[in-house]
């Protein structure tokens, strides 16, 4: 096939050269994309009797045509072709004649594929964030299912303080409240439309941007018509935001491997989740959230892509560019796929309430609690964390814990112990008793639960 760049040129492209260069087998995922940027900018050409009305509506309606043939599956998008706006505008030629060539007047691929990607990753954005809402309703459902379950809450990986399962939960919402916010944030800034910057420097012709941009829905124009065409900054802010959710994920499904283990179980992932071994029977492994902690790298080495792509690149649009999209579909594919199977993981889940409080009962997590039942009575902080340092040795030594020591072991320690200790040192007691702002406490879970429930509905 001839190209459409062919005037300048006394051979044809080497067959290797030629494929190398083509990269229709990404784009063209953006046909959808770049046929509205077309319908746009021929509306306005004709807006701006650039083009006669006449020549716009066979425009259109040849557009229209390959739209719905190529959704309908009856045009098939021709993969030796060099890219997506190549193949729809010979497409056009070949349906409505020479009329089809004045399309790019005034226009350029540059500006054309920088429109086409802005809105391909707005409405993946879009998206993405309906899947990741998805996800933290799945975890609000659980954690309204456990809101009074007792777990040891750790740091270090060691029991720590007694905390609800649904306060561990609620946490992940608030992540991901955040990533939604990032990813909306970064949407905010791409919604700028480079459509009319033409390969770098603006046209001669008396154009209308604003017009576009507005028929196309973006906020406004960019403002440099270079900066329009070689800007991916939206590339590299979108996949440092998909970064961030994959590892909230991958933090995520470390814990639900760590949970279900055997050592845990604190949890059981549904049989629908999970994967058995070839060689071991009784094995049932937690594949699906190893591999969204596996693929968080991927996308990390997608952002790290872009970056090192635009290092170094001088102004304005060079071929190297061209792997933008490779990079950040990539991220947009991984972190789709992650997100679907894992608010079903969620949602079925099941939890094992016992498990996690024989666990909360036996790692000292009451041991803050015992030195503040000093303090209140009027022990200064520091010494009443000793004396409580003494007293667990004692219980280890002794092979008992904190609730199983008797009085009169514990006035030996100290005086100021009496039998209401007993009462506050309870892990029910302990829970109830963080009523701190954002803490464990059973009203500040359910104030969490209200509000990332409005924050849904919203
Ligand atoms: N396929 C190209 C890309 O994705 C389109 C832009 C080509 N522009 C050019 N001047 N060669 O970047």
């Amino acid at each position: 096939m001839e190209k459409m760049w062919a005037g300048r040129f006394t051979k044809a492209l080497d067959k290797t050269a030629d494929d190398f260069n083509s990269s229709i087998h990404t784009d063209c995922r953006m046909y959808r994309q770049d046929i509205q940027g077309s319908m746009a900018h021929a509306a306005m050409l004709a807006a701006k009797k650039i083009i006669t009305q006449e020549d716009c509506d066979a425009i259109l309606a040849g557009l229209e045509g390959i739209l719905s043939d190529i959704d309908s599956g009856r045009l098939e998008i021709d993969m030796n072709s060099e890219d997506i706006h190549m193949f729809i505008e010979a497409e056009l030629t070949k349906r409505i004649g020479d009329t089809g060539k004045r399309l790019h007047t005034a226009r350029s691929r540059n500006d054309q594929v920088a429109v086409d990607i802005r809105m391909y990753l707005r409405s993946e954005c879009d998206v993405i964030i309906d899947l990741i809402k998805s996800l933290i309703r799945a975890i609000v459902v659980q954690a309204e299912k456990n809101k009074n379950n007792i777990m040891p809450g750790y740091t270090h990986l060691q029991r720590a303080q007694p905390v609800l399962f649904s306060h561990y939960l609620m946490a992940y919402t608030y992540m991901f409240i955040r990533d939604i916010g990032r990813i909306k944030d970064a949407v905010k800034r791409m919604n700028l439309s480079p459509l009319g910057c033409c390969a770098l420097a603006g046209t001669t012709y008396d154009t209308d941007r604003n017009m576009t941009a507005a028929a196309l829905g973006f906020d406004g124009i960019t403002a440099n018509s270079i900066d329009g065409v070689s800007d991916r900054d939206f590339c590299v802010e979108l996949l440092s935001a998909f970064s961030v959710t994959m590892m909230h994920l991958s933090r995520f499904s470390e814990e639900l491997i760590i949970w279900s283990s055997w050592e845990f179980k604190f949890i059981e992932l549904d049989d629908a989740f999970t994967t058995g071994s070839s060689i071991m029977p009784q094995k049932k492994n937690s594949d699906m959230a190893e591999l969204v902690r596996g693929k968080t790298g991927r996308v990390y080495g997608d952002l790290i892509t872009i970056l090192t792509m635009l290092k170094g690149l001088p102004l304005a649009y060079n071929k190297d560019m061209q792997e933008d999209k490779d990079a950040v579909f990539d991220g947009v594919d991984t972190l789709k796929r992650c997100l679907e199977v894992f608010a079903p993981m969620i949602e079925t889940m099941r939890t094992i309430p016992e498990n996690m409080y024989k666990a909360a009962q036996n790692g000292f997590i009451n041991a803050t609690d015992l030195a503040d039942y000093l303090v209140k009575k009027g022990m200064p902080f520091r010494q009443a964390y000793k004396i409580v340092g003494g007293i667990v040795a004692c219980c280890i030594e002794s092979g008992c814990v904190l609730e199983d020591m008797p009085l009169e072991k514990y006035r030996s320690f100290c005086d100021m112990f009496d039998s209401d200790l007993y009462d506050e040192i309870s892990l029910e007691t302990c829970v109830a008793k963080r009523v701190s702002q954002g803490g464990t406490g059973f009203a500040s879970v359910e104030k969490q639960i209200r509000e990332v429930k409005e924050f849904l509905n919203d």
